[in-house]
């Protein structure tokens, strides 16, 4: 009982109210939306799934990395957080042979050059939940806005990873902290595939308001 108290009050914890809303009014908002450099890069993001060989240099993933180390973290619980990045050809091929044994076609990496994995250690309790993969999540999602802004390729990998998660030597080969267990991952890449601002659908996902 004590226990599930804690929990509540550390989930509460989570959730911080933020401030009085935007005072943007409708036309505003369109004026920035269409206008600012934050929107314009996320017009541009796309999932990139063909890589032309060229090698990602250190100088290139270190500002990815500098993305990740600038997300948030529920609870500030950055240290629950191991984020692995793969170059080795060797341990690619192997993270794609395991998602081709579950998926029954290979190429889950796309050939890329360089597999970013987000790997998390429960922040309450023995299991992952909602904060632990948000946390990944949203650590890929802004190095995937990065990659962008540095003209590389980059795709978000759920399937690979949960397969992944189904052969646990490959995952012991990985070398993670003890408690971390892998969520999920960025491919990244130089790409000759090009970034225009894409024409996207801007009520392709329902919204409600209770006013
Ligand atoms: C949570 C999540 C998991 C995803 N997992 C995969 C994946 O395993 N493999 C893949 O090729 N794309 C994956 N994607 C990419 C989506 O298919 C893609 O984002 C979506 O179709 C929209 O296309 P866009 O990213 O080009 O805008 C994933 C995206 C998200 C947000």
């Amino acid at each position: 009982m004590l226990k599930k108290k804690m929990i509540a009050a550390a989930l509460a914890a989570l959730f911080v109210v933020a401030g009085a809303g935007s005072a943007l009014a409708a036309e505003d908002t369109e004026t920035a939306a269409s206008e600012s450099a934050f929107f314009e890069l996320l017009e541009k993001r796309k999932s990139v799934r063909e890589y032309n060989g060229q090698e990602v240099t250190d100088a290139e993933i270190a500002a990815i990395l500098k993305a990740a180390q600038l997300s948030p973290s529920a609870m500030g619980r950055y240290a629950n957080t191991h984020i692995t990045v793969i170059k080795d050809a060797a341990t690619l091929a192997k993270i794609d042979e395991s998602a081709a044994k579950t998926f029954k076609r290979s190429g889950a990496l796309y050939g890329a050059p360089v597999f970013i994995l987000i790997s998390q250690k429960p922040i309450m309790g023995d299991e992952l939940a909602n904060a632990d993969y948000s946390n990944a999540a949203i650590a890929v999602h802004d190095m995937a806005l990065a990659a962008t802004d540095l003209g590389l390729g980059s795709c978000y990998i759920w399937g690979a990873v949960a397969a992944l998660n189904q052969d646990s030597d490959l995952v012991a080969s990985l070398g993670l902290p003890e408690g971390f267990s892998p969520c999920c991952g960025l491919t990244v890449g130089h790409t000759d595939i090009s970034f225009e601002k894409r024409d996207i659908d801007l009520a392709r996902i329902g919204v409600s308001y209770i006013k």
